[in-house]
């Protein structure tokens, strides 16, 4: 099963690029930008990495994105992940990135977007990974920045298929974003939203009904809510949930605590994602296989879960069935 899990083709749906950033590139890109971090070694980096929840990783991955000054530190930081996204046989990718996290230091918007966007052609073009790209809005600043930001974004709209919200989630309802998401469709942008992570359910109505979300990113708290389980289910709402974020950041104490599998037999669209892999231990396949490990994922389970991506992605029907037909191949093919 595992070696069926590693050359599955698949898609990822939740990746903070900000989030892939490997204690070896902090210290390298430190090093050329003459920036100093607060860890003497790469060792005690990683050493670092012991969180309670949430908050207790965003303060440690924001310093971490302090190293990321020039456009090709964003490409250099994009590249890498492309290139492990290969090895795990990721054949599409829609990408976060946190713009204000770099606006707040000085950094021009057209340097990260220009940075990402351009790895993201070369990985197009010599790695075969198709890709789109999704601006998240930090919800633990005002709507009133959200929506600069999105101003700043329309020249570079060819480049960014939607927008999202992220950072600290109690607290900061879907709700205060309302006015920004509104125009953010308006401008043609589609839309997605951590939801449902830390926070209530009611987090994740606010998502689909006043964001008008495609997707909810994380939504691992549904399962506290009936009605809304039926509604996602019915809809076919995507939740892209990130198992080895939701251990280390204790939305679940251990993985074999963790619903994704109740939430895949319920017949939710359940996707599986990385989120910050260089923080929470792992990339795609590295979450495929703890869930698979903890919770006794079947085959059918793990091919539907990389069909609801395929169906969950933002590309056009045609690009979705090339990726659907790609799949069916591999698991007609395979001798497992
Ligand atoms: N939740 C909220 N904000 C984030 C996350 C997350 O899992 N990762 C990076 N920013
Ligand atoms: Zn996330």
């Amino acid at each position: 099963m595992e070696t069926f899990i590693r050359n599955m083709p698949k898609a990822e749906l939740h990746i903070h690029i900000e989030g892939s950033l490997e204690p070896e590139l902090m210290f390298a890109l430190a090093h050329r930008n003459g920036v100093r971090l607060p860890f003497a070694s790469i060792d005690e980096v990683r050493n670092a990495y012991h969180f309670t929840d949430l908050q207790s990783f965003l303060d440690i991955y924001y310093a971490g994105a302090a190293v990321l000054r020039q456009e090709q530190d964003f490409y250099d930081l994009t590249w890498a992940y492309l290139e492990r996204a290969r090895g795990d046989n990721v054949r599409h990718t829609e990408i976060f990135f946190d713009p204000q996290t770099h606006t707040e230091r000085g950094v021009p918007f057209e340097t990260v977007v220009t940075g990402v966007h351009r790895a993201l052609q070369q990985g197009e073009r010599t790695l075969g990974i198709t890709s789109n790209l999704i601006l998240c809005f930090l919800r633990h600043l005002s709507a009133e920045a959200a929506m600069a930001t999105l101003e700043q974004a329309l020249p570079f709209r060819e480049w960014i298929v939607g927008v999202g919200l992220d950072s600290s989630e109690r607290g900061h309802p879907p709700a205060k974003f309302t006015n920004v998401f509104d125009r953010a469709r308006s401008e043609g942008f589609v839309t997605v939203a951590h939801a449902g992570e830390e926070g209530p359910p009611d987090y994740i109505w606010q998502a689909l009904d006043l964001l008008k979300v495609s997707r909810i990113d994380h939504g691992v708290r549904c399962e506290e809510d009936a009605q809304l389980i039926e509604r996602l289910r019915r809809q076919q709402v995507p939740l892209t949930v990130c198992p080895l974020s939701n251990v280390k950041l204790r939305v679940f104490e251990h993985m074999g605590a963790h619903n994704l599998k109740r939430l895949l037999n319920l017949g939710l669209c359940v996707t599986v994602n990385s989120d910050d892999p260089a923080y929470f231990g792992g990339y795609i396949n590295d979450n495929f296989i703890a869930a698979h490990q903890a919770l006794g994922l079947h085959r059918d389970h793990v091919i539907q879960l990389s069909r609801n991506a395929f169906r969950a992605t933002f590309l056009d029907v045609s690009a979705q069935q090339q990726l659907l037909d790609e799949l069916a191949r591999y698991v007609g093919e395979s001798p497992y």
